[in-house]
């Protein structure tokens, strides 16, 4: 039997933590919000990297469905597949660029997906939860969602012909559906769903999206059409080869898949055992009701494990020109902007830093040039980068190219900025664990700005002056090494180059894949009397904002 696996099980010894992306509609280049999805999966797989898990961070592309074969036919591509195949070297090159640090990706289209999904319909014809029968209703090919005559609006002609029938959540017009179909009976799972919400409150994160997901349970769940017969472009029924799978009862199993679900072997066995259910599914606000109501409902007809959390973000919105509206970006809406545009103003980490820090992840957020560039000069130029700059080039001056080693007697806890490190990884952590980005990013921050005051209250270039101080100089320029130390193992799930340059820069590069962060972060780790590197400025202001 085939293995469709593509890593080795991990050795069990640290606790896992598995971690995915949506697996992303290939009708188009990615974009911002693509990207920002992604970014905010990076910064948690690399935090907990660094506090000790053995991570497990999935991405993907989903290739099947109306809107994908569409787009294929459009760009005038023989096969989906081969417009698919042209597609996935962007999604995977963008994912390098922006040092995306995924363990696997997937794809719709990959045997092992056809193996997990044909499986999974087995399974399902056995629980009962599966009947055959007939679609009569709307459908919008750009969500790729079924709705019932009472969902849809009625275009008062804004947006369409007058009259036509228009998605109740794109605003697009609807595809009238008449076609035989497996259903899968959703409705048997309202209690055990509002059930589910009621013992956990925080599979949905975070805490307000809840409501939203509880009310449309509470209104009424009517069957679900999983197969299609109008279409064929996806994955084959096993017992019935006319039907096509419906995507999205495709797609949501990837992330199973992706673990093994399905294959008939010891090792694919105990990975499942070790990896599901996921800690989280991350994904955007468009998508909630399939993560926190359809995928449940599925795993449970399986008797399969439930995902820890379901953290749903906002969408990065664009203002329009002409109605001065926020809207939100994307592929259809054509105004998407590249991240190409973004790498070119702030280089990467500097994007990495502005949206994963500057953008309240659980709401929408209007993205700017203006803003993007504000908060690079402020926060990266003048703060962290000129803290690095400052503290090293003095400690290469004043110490002979090295660290400065204290003097014995030296109370090295003793100054405004270990009383600020104490603490800082708890601090921190606190906020990374619920993916409050913008609080962590405040925790460091107020580490940097400490540090920087430091250096002009204590003016080492003065004490540098006097002979006698030689020890203070000494004491000072350690305070700030070790707080810049510190900074640099705390930023560095939003910037994991320019951290690991400033310990390179310290002689400290075996710190930068530690799994203790709590430990790298204690106040005393500097090694002193080795070298120390200036380097280039991390982070040249950028000029425009000068004007
Ligand atoms: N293929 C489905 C997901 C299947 S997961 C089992 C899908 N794909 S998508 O490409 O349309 O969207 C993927 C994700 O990108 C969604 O979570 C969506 O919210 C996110 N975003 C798309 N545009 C976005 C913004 N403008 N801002 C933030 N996220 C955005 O849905």
């Amino acid at each position: 039997m085939p293995s469709f696996r593509h890593e080795k099980i991990a050795v069990a010894d640290k606790p896992s933590f598995f971690i995915t992306t949506p697996i992303y509609y290939v009708n188009a280049a990615p974009h911002l919000g693509t990207a920002y999805c992604t970014m905010l999966c990076d910064v948690q797989a690399r935090y907990r990297r660094a506090v000790g898990y053995d991570v497990k961070f999935l991405t993907g592309m989903d290739e099947h469905g109306e809107k994908v074969a569409e787009a294929a036919q459009q760009h005038g591509f023989a096969t989906p597949q081969d417009w698919c195949d042209s597609q996935a070297p962007l999604f995977k090159d963008l994912w390098q660029k922006l040092e995306i640090s995924n363990d696997d990706f997937i794809r719709t289209t990959e045997p092992r997906q056809n193996h997990a999904v044909q499986y999974l319909w087995e399974r399902m014809r056995e629980s009962g939860y599966l009947y055959k029968g007939s679609y009569d209703g709307w459908y919008c090919v750009p969500e790729e969602t079924y709705f019932t005559e009472n969902q849809v609006k009625k275009s008062d002609e804004e947006h369409g012909t007058k009259g036509e029938h228009l998605c109740p959540d794109c605003g697009r017009p609807l595809e009238r559906v008449q076609e035989e179909s497996y259903f899968f009976k959703l409705s048997a799972f309202q209690d055990k769903l509002l059930a589910l919400y009621d013992e956990r409150p925080d599979f949905v994160q975070p805490a307000f999206r809840m409501n939203e997901v509880r009310s449309f349970v509470e209104g009424g769940l009517t069957d679900l059409s999983v197969s299609r017969t109008s279409f064929d472009w996806g994955i084959k029924v096993p017992f019935d080869e006319k039907h096509v799978t419906y995507v999205w009862f495709d797609a949501l199993l990837n992330y199973m898949t992706s673990v093994g679900y399905g294959v008939d072997s010891d090792e694919a066995r105990a990975e499942l055992a070790y990896r599901w259910p996921a800690q989280y599914h991350v994904v955007g606000k468009d998508i909630i009701r399939f993560h926190c109501v359809i995928w449940p409902a599925m795993l449970m007809a399986l008797g399969e494990a439930l995902p820890e959390h379901v953290f749903a973000h906002g969408f990065l919105t664009v203002r329009n020109a002409e109605t001065g509206k926020a809207e939100k970006m994307s592929k259809s809406r054509g105004n998407a902007i590249a991240p190409q545009d973004v790498v070119d103003l702030l280089g990467v980490e500097g994007y990495r830093y502005y949206f994963m820090t500057d953008v309240a992840h659980g709401e929408d957020s209007a993205i700017s040039f203006e803003r993007m560039e504000q908060v690079y000069n402020a926060d990266l130029a003048n703060s962290w980068g000129n803290l690095v700059s400052r503290a090293l080039n003095m400690s290469a001056k004043y110490f002979d190219g090295k660290t400065p080693e204290l003097d014995e007697g030296w109370a090295k806890k003793d100054n405004p900025l270990a009383a600020i490190a104490t603490g800082i990884c708890d601090r921190y952590s606190e906020r990374m664990d619920v993916m409050d980005y913008v609080g962590a990013k405040d925790v460091v921050m107020e580490l940097v700005h400490a540090a920087n005051h430091y250096i002009e209250d204590t003016a080492p270039w003065a004490v540098a002056k006097d002979p006698e101080r030689a020890g203070e100089l000494k004491g000072i320029i350690v305070n700030l090494l070790e707080s810049i130390r510190i900074c640099a193992h705390l930023f560095a799930p939003f910037m994991p180059e320019t951290s690991a340059e400033v310990l390179r820069r310290m002689s400290l590069a075996d710190e930068a894949d530690a799994d203790d962060l709590a430990a790298a972060c204690e106040w005393g780790g500097l090694a002193g009397g080795v070298e120390v590197t200036k380097g280039d400025a991390l982070f040249p202001r950028l000029a425009s904002e000068k004007k």
